[in-house]
């Protein structure tokens, strides 16, 4: 037997998975399961207990709503309500890293607690293991990800066994994420197309396939998912942006080999990409924050473009680096 078993949460490997994780969630259990975006603490989206669970689990704000996950196209319609616009957007980026806020389909047989008071929801199709699990259900499944609120994401299946192991009853390991962050979020009425979040599809590329400019709500600088607060993505280390030279008692997070001054001196270094590739960079960026946050009470990172993947790169630094509100 190659299953771990630990003081809590079991860690199950990806092939012994499926059977267990169908129990749990027929119970209402909420359980940790990798996306190709980052691990999510999933749940029958159905159930008013078994999402309540999930809210407990991380200490979630009841105001802050959750994705639902589905396993195809037609499971997404019985929820949501997608415009020709949106349908252009699935057939280009489904499976994958896109989250669709749309209209929400009444009535429905979602629970209330996933909507948080909104009339809209939010629809991502999975790739992968995830995605087998929901075609297996029957049902979709909220999924936000699989962290403590406010704290840094889970990209392996230890740092959502650090926060969460002693909440839920089964982690399922498939090593660390493909993507890295999280999915892009899109709100889309009508064929009205508005930017929520940064995330795994570049912002190019949705433009590009829709062969128009996206606008982002914001307000003071920030996209406006309202789960978004400033404060987020927290390490215990202070978090310094754009640094040119590091002193010795912290910790650099350098990416494409930038030559920062100081370098050879500090505490620790992790190169997020040696060769400058933003993807790359995005894969390793939550693994970076947390062992760097190991290390040192600093971590100073360089200077990385704002293009493609960098959005959302930048934007989770800036989250990690902006000053902590008590109840973020
Ligand atoms: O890649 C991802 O999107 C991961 C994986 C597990 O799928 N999930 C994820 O969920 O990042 P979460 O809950 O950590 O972030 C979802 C964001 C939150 O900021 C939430 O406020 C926003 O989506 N959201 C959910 N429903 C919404 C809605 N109806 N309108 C606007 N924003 C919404
Ligand atoms: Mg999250």
């Amino acid at each position: 037997m190659n299953e771990k078993v630990t003081a809590s949460a079991k860690i199950l490997p990806l092939e012994h998975a499926i059977a267990p994780v169908l129990a749990a969630l027929r119970d209402g259990h909420p359980v940790a399961l990798p996306t190709e975006t980052v691990y999510g603490l999933a749940a029958d989206a159905t159930r008013h207990d078994a999402v309540g669970a999930i809210y407990d689990a991380k200490g979630r704000p009841a105001s802050n709503p959750l994705i639902i996950h589905v396993a195809d196209q037609d499971m997404a319609q019985q929820y949501g309500i997608f415009s020709e616009t949106a349908h252009k957007l699935i057939e280009a980026f489904w499976p994958g890293a896109l989250t669709l806020v749309v209209p929400k389909v009444t009535p429905t047989k979602l629970t209330d607690a996933i909507f948080a008071g909104h009339e809209t929801v939010a629809i991502r199709q999975p790739q992968g293991f995830m995605r087998n699990v929901i075609e297996a259900f029957g049902l979709p499944l909220a999924a936000p990800s699989a962290n403590l609120s406010g704290q840094i994401t889970a990209t392996d299946a230890t740092s959502v066994h650090e926060q969460l192991g002693d909440k839920i009853p089964l982690i399922v390991d498939a090593g660390r994420t493909i993507v890295g962050v999280e999915s892009t979020i899109l709100r889309v009425i009508d064929q009205e197309v508005t930017l929520l979040r940064d995330g795994g599809i570049a912002i190019e590329a949705i433009e590009e396939q829709l062969k128009t400019s996206i606008k982002r709500i914001e307000k003071h600088g920030q996209l406006l998912a309202p789960g978004m607060m400033q404060s987020h993505y927290a390490p215990n280390a202070k978090v310094m942006l754009n640094v040119r030279a590091v002193p010795e008692e912290a910790a650099l997070i350098n990416f494409g080999h930038q030559a920062i001054e100081n370098m050879d001196k500090c505490r620790a270094m992790f190169e997020l990409s040696a060769q400058g590739d933003l993807a790359e960079a995005a894969h390793n960026l939550f693994a970076a924050l947390r062992e760097m946050d190991q290390q040192a009470n600093q971590i100073c990172v360089a200077p990385i473009p704002h293009h493609g993947l960098g959005a959302a790169i930048n934007d989770r630094l800036n989250r990690a680096a902006a000053e902590r509100l008590d109840n973020a």
